[in-house]
């Protein structure tokens, strides 16, 4: 793959790796609570707004840094763990996780900026209720490094059109041509219908989500170009944390931390590090809730 970076950004990017950070506690649960309440508000009056994202398996709220005294103070002592950091290019959100993410690197399309930390802050953790054991959720951070574009890895390349939607029982179930199962839906009404042996509850409303859809861009780029040697990933691992992603596409990938989604912590990894969340579903976590800011060393 031909370098992204420019060659003198690509050096900076790489004099600033370092090692996984978690802090412990940064946040009260107090400060947790009252940053949960604000973006509850600010999500209720953003409706019909560009201000949020409502899919089936995550909800984003965008924010500033600057538009509260309390978000300031909080960027404020981020800077002092981080040192002095901007945000360019992706707009700092409040992300609740309902499905994992899969493998994928935030780096970014701009190969003139000189990525820096990606940073989470837990705020919130749902565990299914009805189940009598559970587990906290984690995030899986790789030593393997991407020096390209935003990308989502995988073996299928070839297809940009797979979506992760509910079925009638509320189950997750992955769509791998979204456009197909719109072509299959879009004429039925008020119907259940079964579509690779899962059973959907098709409303006007249905179909006009499954409508937007087949019209959405994916900002990442689709790449198997992970793949560096032909290591299998390590079963044991696999089985723990990653069964939500085909185990082919964790080829040649090995794990520098397991980090658990602990309310209030503060952690942060290089942003050319590739990264997923563990399969938390089968840990009975509903939804995991967190601030995450793509940080940059220089503004652009
Ligand atoms: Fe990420």
């Amino acid at each position: 793959m031909p370098d992204f970076f420019n060659e003198k950004i690509l050096k900076k990017i790489k004099e600033n790796e370092t090692d996984v950070v978690q802090i412990n506690n940064f946040l009260s649960p107090s400060e947790c609570n009252y940053f949960l309440e604000y973006f509850k508000n600010l999500k209720n009056r953003s409706v019909g707004k560009s201000e949020h994202i409502e899919r089936e398996e995550s909800t984003k709220i965008f924010f500033q840094l600057n538009q509260t005294k309390e978000l300031q103070k909080l960027y404020e002592k981020l800077k002092v763990h981080l040192g002095e950091f901007y945000v360019n290019d992706f707009q700092p959100h409040l992300i609740t996780s309902r499905y994992p993410l899969r493998l994928h690197v935030d780096t970014g399309k701009n190969p003139n900026d000189l990525i820096y930390k990606n940073v989470i802050i837990p705020l919130e953790v749902e565990y299914d209720e009805t189940s009598n054991s559970h587990s906290p959720p984690n995030t899986i951070i790789f030593k393997n490094r991407w020096y390209n574009q935003s990308a989502l890895f995988t073996k299928s390349t070839d297809n940009d059109k797979d979506f992760i939607i509910k079925d009638k029982y509320g189950n997750f179930v992955d769509i791998v041509n979204i456009d197909i199962f719109y072509q299959t839906i879009k004429n039925i009404n008020n119907e259940i219908i079964k579509f690779e042996n899962k059973e959907f509850n098709i409303s006007n409303k249905f179909k006009d989500y499954i409508e937007r859809l087949t019209k959405i861009k994916r900002y990442n780029l689709r790449t198997n170009k992970h793949i560096i040697n032909n290591n299998d990933f390590n079963k044991e691992h696999y089985e723990k944390y990653l069964t939500h992603q085909p185990y082919e596409d964790c080829k040649s990938l090995e794990i520098e931390k397991v980090v658990e989604t602990k309310v209030g912590n503060l952690i942060y990894w290089d942003r050319t590090r590739i990264h997923c969340s563990d399969n938390f579903i089968k840990n009975n976590v509903k939804s995991k809730t967190l601030l995450a800011l793509f940080t940059s060393k220089t503004k652009i």
